[in-house]
């Protein structure tokens, strides 16, 4: 194999998804993606920092006219878990009233992230609010929340690669694997 990058040494040996079945996943949400919203005001918002891997690649796969917006948030938490009580550290430049507005995240784990978005972009006046995450890992919900558009269903594993992060690190791994316990034990 020519896992050449040194950061994949903290990486269980298996990848979880390769570069290559998460473009051919990613293309074909696009694809659905431009089917559903022909004729709608789409805006396009990024979550980031994780979801901005996701969210190049998948823009370039909609073919319809569109809007992207940016918001950056942080969930107060353990390294590896979320608490539920976010924080808007970036919000969007522009007011999404009257937008279809396509939320873009990376993964849905406890659903407590997405489910504080979801209500405050509503508050906002969105004409209509739909959620794609890449990854969803549905054994850890602890809110219950309606996902859109996903591209892989996970088991209960920390992950990290194409935009997901340990404490900001592996963001830039063209995969996604599972990050070796020790590595947050320790
Ligand atoms: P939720 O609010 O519990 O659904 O948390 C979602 C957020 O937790 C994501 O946006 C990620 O930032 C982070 N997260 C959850 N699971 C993982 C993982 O396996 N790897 C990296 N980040 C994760
Ligand atoms: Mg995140």
């Amino acid at each position: 194999m020519e896992n050449k990058r040194a950061t994949y040494e903290d990486l269980k040996d298996d990848l979880l998804l390769t570069k290559d079945q998460i473009a051919a996943r990613v293309k074909e949400m696009g694809r659905q993606i431009t089917e559903d919203f022909k004729d709608k005001d789409l805006t396009v918002i990024c979550i980031l920092k994780g979801a901005v891997v996701f969210f190049v690649d998948l823009v370039r796969e909609i073919d319809l006219p569109m809007t992207m917006d940016f918001m950056a948030i942080s969930s107060y938490g353990s390294a590896t878990k979320s608490s539920g009580v976010v924080r808007i550290l970036k919000d969007l430049d522009k007011p999404v009233n009257g937008k279809d507005v396509l939320i873009v995240e990376d993964i849905v784990d406890s659903g407590m992230t997405l489910s504080f978005l979801r209500e405050n972009l509503l508050s906002r006046g969105a004409a209509s609010l739909h959620i794609c995450t890449l990854l969803d890992k549905p054994e850890r919900r602890r809110v219950p929340l309606h996902v859109d558009y996903f591209g892989f269903t996970i088991p209960d594993e920390f992950v990290v690669g194409y935009g997901l992060d340990y404490a900001e690190k592996y963001r830039n791994l063209p995969d996604i694997g599972v990050l070796k316990p020790e590595i947050y034990e320790k």
